[in-house]
């Protein structure tokens, strides 16, 4: 694979500050955004009355355990524009999270909003191993989801040729790799996964298109998916995150020289993480749930988000903001079957050591009786044949109940058998009664 790690001159300047540096402007600009979110929005204001809880309160970091967190319901309450601090002629544009039931949530971004999103996209690209000049095939959706447009201003801001392709019609994303040669490809990894799949039955070899890097994100993935992809691509496989409550793409993201966990980019957002069910603030270190505040958005800043994502807090490494632990799920992606508590993750990572089975898979969950039951219907390999997946998806089972606990039934299905994503793949199909 190229060496894709940025020169230390193409970094930002805060990129190489040190620690106490970043510390001092975190305090600065924490106090300012609580002040302005307690200023300008109701919401706030409320919450923190009602607690008895006051902006001026939080003299360091260590304060903010003080103020109350801000849930998806809260923004949920406030649809569509009552969490805006800004009157609605200053919003230059509106995204939307797709909530898979009910309202969206509805997020808006002044100018000045947009442009430092732009910023810390391009810093991000640049730290997966984007390069201005290159060109970038952007496969996230466009639309209300944060993934296509902030990737698209991003790698523009970068200098970098955009190519903005959107997700769907997969055929045509093999054409356009071919044709046009972009050397980065910013796309979940599930659909990347489809992508290869097509230049494969086009007998396209994958291993020897142009692409260099690919920066991934929007969904939770292993470190045997970061293998699977870069074997089959020979390129950097990158992992980024964000959320559009809070921005949008470019939170945080790995660098390509320590693939080590993804830097959180701490000039803008305050990372915590807490027990998700007390309430209460971890050290660094353990594992928990995220919850970030914003620092400098103007349109609709966030204060201690409940982002409902589980990681941990790890010292910076290539940077010295702090890192986030690869996400291995959300709050309520965890399966309980039976008492045990399972996430696809856990899942994937056992099937991608199974040489026989492809990482197309969902976990189906239902009930008989009293009882949950999980079922992994899961693709054979093109190159395996039928008795080979059926030993395997055996072995897989066992696998699960041995190293997770839980038992379940693997089901292989045919290539092409699960159904795909073109964006974030939908790896939990819950059809107990009731839900
Ligand atoms: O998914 C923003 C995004 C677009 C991130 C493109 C990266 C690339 P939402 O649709 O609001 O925004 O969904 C946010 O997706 O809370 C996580 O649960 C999940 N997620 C995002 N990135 C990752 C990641 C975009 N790298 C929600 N690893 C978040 C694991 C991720 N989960």
């Amino acid at each position: 694979m190229q060496d894709r790690a940025p020169r230390p001159e193409e970094l930002d300047p805060v990129e190489r500050s040190g620690v106490d540096e970043l510390r001092a402007l975190q305090r600065d600009r924490l106090r300012h955004s609580l002040r302005y979110a307690y200023d300008h929005v109701p919401h706030y204001r409320r919450a923190f009355d009602a607690v008895g809880a006051h902006p001026d309160d939080v003299r360091d970091p260590a304060d903010l355990a003080g103020v109350p967190f801000t849930t998806k319901a809260d923004l949920r309450d406030n649809y569509p524009f009552d969490m805006f601090a800004v009157p609605r002629e200053r919003i230059a544009r509106l995204h939307a999270s797709s909530g898979t039931t009910g309202r969206p949530t509805v997020v808006g971004y002044t100018r000045a909003d947009l442009d430092t999103w732009a910023v810390l996209m391009a810093r991000s690209i640049r730290a997966a191993g984007g390069r201005r000049g290159d060109r970038v095939h952007v496969a996230y959706g466009y639309g209300l989801f944060t993934g296509g447009l902030g990737a698209h201003y991003g790698a523009e801001e970068l200098g970098c040729t955009v190519i903005p392709v959107s997700g769907g019609m997969t055929e045509r994303q093999v054409m356009l790799i071919r044709d046009l040669a972009p050397e980065v490809i910013m796309v979940t990894p599930s659909y990347m996964l489809a992508i290869v799949d097509e230049m494969e039955r086009q007998g396209v070899d994958p291993r020897a298109t142009s692409l260099r890097v690919g920066v991934f994100g929007a969904e939770p993935w292993t470190e045997d998916m970061r293998r699977e992809l870069e074997q089959r691509l020979d390129m950097h496989a990158v992992d980024i995150y964000g959320l559009s409550e809070v921005m949008g793409p470019g939170v945080a993201v790995e660098c390509v020289e320590t693939k080590d966990g993804l830097h959180l980019w701490e000039d803008h957002f305050y990372p915590e993480i807490i027990d998700p069910v007390t309430g209460a603030v971890l050290p660094d270190g353990e594992r928990g749930e995220l919850v970030l505040t914003s620092l400098t958005r103007e349109a609709m800043p966030v204060i201690r988000y409940r982002t409902r994502d589980l990681t941990r807090l790890l010292p910076g490494t290539a940077r010295p903001m702090r890192r986030i632990e690869k996400i291995t799920g959300r709050t309520d992606d965890m399966m309980i079957v039976r008492g045990v508590n399972v996430f696809p993750t856990q899942i994937e990572e056992l099937i991608l050591r199974t040489p026989a089975l492809s990482p197309h898979f969902q976990c189906v969950l239902e009930r008989q009786g009293r009882l949950d039951t999980l079922t992994v219907p899961v693709e054979r390999r093109p190159d395996a044949t039928v008795e080979e997946a059926e030993r395997a998806a055996a072995t897989l089972a066992e696998q699960v109940k041995n190293t997770i606990g839980v038992s379940v039934t693997v089901w292989v299905v045919e290539p092409d058998g699960v159904e795909r994503s073109l964006g974030k793949m939908r790896r939990i199909v819950d059809r107990r009664e009731g839900r």
